[in-house]
Order: structure tokens, then sequence, then C-alpha cells
């Protein structure tokens, strides 16, 4: 009998989903495509035990998911997103997110993005290049892709340069706070804290602009027609994921795009002979190394979906790297490989109401920072690239990233 109508079918049992049983964190922060493709052939939906979830892995699965707001919610009172940030933009629904995606659409279309931030970002890179290009090698991670998007995004706000050291250091504290899954009471007052620094800091920022006519996102937002106008509450909340959503995913970006074209020392040595491929690496890592794992919904009600029960309340993680490297999706999709055409619509950024805001920057950063690294660093690549993979459960990208290139004449 179908388990969705037999109501004494066990709803998640381990003999129902075995590979899902499975599964370990561990696994899944080490190297999670082995895992991915096991459930693709076998148990495209799936609930993994260990992590207390449903995993949705196939691309046409996911696609639905995140475009069914009326099933499918972003947030809940379990959302850790939520418990850190509040109720802003990644978890409000209906009108409440229209609104608050509305009051910042502006600033992040791709005519706004390129006209707006293209000098600024080249100029940034060209600063942080400037610190290292003297010497043999560095570690590309601690000397640039963790500094680029703390400095843009400063930028983009019309924020001083002088916060960004503090910047990332709430960060860092937030990154534990959202992966904080069993609730540990110490990283969350430590986030609570750093929120209320961090709205300090804007409201600061907010009372200057206030009434002016300055340059700047944060300027943008406040100055608003009264009838688009966010709260000052609303604004900082809304900050603080436009912000945080744009640091360690640009990170990943970079330094996974770096890696992967020191896998691949064909194409690499074509992007040195051609940096107009540049947008077309970009878009391959980003589906075959997505910087983001996951999109997470929670079931609104008892849902059926494909044969299987998931329970109000239901945490159902989209698997977006799964879905990218999907072989019912694109045919030999575990091979990186820049000359697809067309390029497949991966789900990097997911998609549906909740689609990443921050796209067009996150590309234009890394498009930048790619083109001044390898003009400027001639010959620039990463020794033994293979003990440096991306690694980590939710965002992946490698834990350092040491390069080298041959030194000036
Ligand atoms: C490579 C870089 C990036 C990746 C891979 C990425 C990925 C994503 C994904 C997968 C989502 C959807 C989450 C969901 O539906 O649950 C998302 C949403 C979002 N991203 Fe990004 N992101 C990137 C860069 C940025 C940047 C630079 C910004 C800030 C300017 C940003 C701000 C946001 C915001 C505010 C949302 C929530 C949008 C909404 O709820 O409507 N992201 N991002």
């Amino acid at each position: 009998m179908d388990p969705v109508t037999d109501p004494a079918a066990p709803i998640r049992s381990a003999g129902r989903y075995p590979i899902g049983a499975t599964i370990t964190e561990q696994q899944l922060l080490n190297d999670p495509y082995p895992v991915y493709r096991s459930l693709q052939e076998r148990e495209p939906v799936t609930w993994v035990e260990e992590l207390g979830m449903w995993w949705v892995v196939g691309h046409g699965q996911v696609t639905e998911i995140l475009l069914d707001d009326a099933r499918f919610a972003t947030s809940s009172p379990a959302s850790v997103i939520r418990g850190t940030f509040g109720m802003q933009m990644l978890s409000a629904e209906g009108e409440q997110h229209a609104r608050y995606k509305r009051a910042a659409r502006p600033a992040f279309q791709p005519q706004a993005v390129r006209t707006g931030f293209t000098d600024a970002i080249s100029r940034l890179v060209d600063e942080l290049i400037d610190d290292f290009a003297g010497s043999p090698g560095v570690d590309l991670r601690a000397a640039f892709a963790a500094q680029l998007p703390v400095r843009t995004i400063l930028h983009v706000f019309g924020l001083p340069q002088t916060a960004a050291p503090q910047l990332r250091i709430w960060y860092d504290v937030f990154e534990k706070a959202l992966a904080n899954f069993s609730g540990n009471e110490q990283i969350k007052a430590a986030a609570a804290a750093s929120v209320a620094q961090f709205h300090a800091f804007l409201m600061v920022g907010i009372a200057k602009v206030r009434g002016t006519t300055d340059a700047g996102f944060l300027a943008e937002l406040v100055n608003q027609p009264d009838e688009r106008r966010l709260t000052d509450e609303e604004i900082c909340r809304n900050a603080s994921i436009i912000m945080f959503g744009g640091i360690s995913t640009v990170e990943a970006l970079i330094l996974n795009s770096v890696w992967t074209l020191a896998m691949h020392p064909q194409t690499e040595a074509r992007v040195r002979q051609d940096q107009g491929l540049l947008p077309r690496v970009i878009e391959e890592v980003l589906r075959w190394q997505s910087p983001v794992q996951s999109a997470t919904r929670y079931a609104r009600a008892d849902v059926d979906f494909h044969g299987h029960r998931f329970r109000a309340g239901d945490t159902v993680n989209c698997m977006l790297a799964a879905a990218n490297r999907d072989p019912a999706f694109l045919a030999d999709a575990e091979r990186f490989d820049i000359d697809r055409n067309p390029l497949p619509r991966h789900l990097a950024f997911a998609t549906g109401s909740h689609f990443c805001i921050g796209l067009h920057l996150a590309r234009l950063q890394a498009r930048i920072a790619l083109e001044r690294l390898y003009a400027r660093l001639e010959g620039l690549t990463v020794d033994a690239p293979q003990q440096y993979c991306p690694r980590g459960y939710e965002f992946r990208q490698p834990d350092r990233l040491p390069v080298v290139w041959r030194p000036r004449r």
C-alpha cells in the first residue's frame, strides 16, 4: 500500500530510508557528493536521521518546493536564521517579504550594480593585491577572499571601511549561531550580544544619513518615500541578512573558482589567455562547487510529496548542490566543463520568491577579483590543489588556499 495513504506505514523509518539513516555530518563535511549521488539513484527524498530533517536532492523536486510558498515556509520557530537575526527578508513571507524585498531590490539590479560598484570593487581588489603582490605566495583566503566581500558590502552600504575588522568579528559569531542546531545557550547569547552591537552601529549610520542626499544603500533605504520606507528596526534586521548573506558566500565563490581552475589546468591555461571566459567559469563553479549546499524550508501543514509524508513543521532541506549535479537535469553533471552550451540553469542562488538578491553583486566581485588576480600575478595557481579541497556542511570552501605565482623579474 502507498505509505502516504496507509496510516500505519512508518513515516520516517530507517527501513524506508536506509541511506538517510546512515548519513553522518562528518561525511558531509568532507565530501557530500557520493552521498548525493547514491540518494539520486535510490532515495531522492529521504529522512536524514542524524540531522532530523528531510532531504530532497533532485533538481525538479527541489525547484518544485522552492516555488511552492503555499505549502513550504522559509521560517519556523526552530529556524536558526530567524532566531539569530529576527524577522527579516529571508524569514518573512507574503506581503511582509515583498515589502522588504521591494525596498532593497533597486540597489541590487544588474545595471545598478554594474554602474554603481565596478570602479569601487576594482579599487578594493587592487588594494588587497598590492599588499601581497611582492611576495612569492599567500593564503588567498586570509589575505584576499575573506576581506573583499566585507569591504565591498561596507562600500555598498556607504559605511566606513574602518568597520571592516569589527564586521568580520560579528560575522564569525553569527556563523556559529547559524550552525547552532543543538541550541547551545552560550552561542545564542554571544549572537544576541553581537546583533545588539551591530544594530547600535547601524543606528549611528542611519542617524547620519537621514534627510541627506548621501550616496549608499543605507541612505537609500532610510530616505525612501513614505509608502516604501521601512522602520529603523526593520532596516537593521534586513541589513543583517543582506550584509552577512554576502560574506562567506562570495569568499567561497572566489576560492572555489581558483581551486577549481587549479584542478583543471587546461581550463586554467585558457583563462590566462582569455579573460572573457571568466563569466562561464564562475557559473560553472557555482553549479559544480556550490558555495551554499541547501535552502531550508518548513512544511506548513502535513504534505504528501511524491509518496512521502512530511508532517506539519518538519524541516525539508532542498539540497541545491545535489540538484546542480543531478544527472536527470544535466548529462555528465559530475564533470566541470565551461563549454556547456547553453550553460545550465543551476540553483546555486535558489529560485522562487527568496531567490538571492545579491547574485549580481556576487558575480561582479568574483569576476573582477579573478580578472585582477590572474592578470597581476603571472602564473597564479595552487600547488597540490587536492590538499585544499572545499569542505563544510552548509557553506563549502577550502579552509585555506595557499597560492603561488612567478615573481616579477
Ligand atoms: C556566491 C554568492 C552567493 C550565493 C551562493 C548565495 C546564495 C543564496 C541562496 C541559495 C539564497 C536563497 C536562500 C533560501 O531560499 O532559503 C540566497 C538568498 C539571499 N541572499 Fe544570497 N548568495 C550569495 C551572495 C549574496 C550577496 C552578495 C548578498 C548581499 C548583497 C546576498 C544576500 C541574500 C539575501 C538578502 C537573501 C534573501 C532573499 C530573500 O529572502 O528574498 N547573497 N542567497
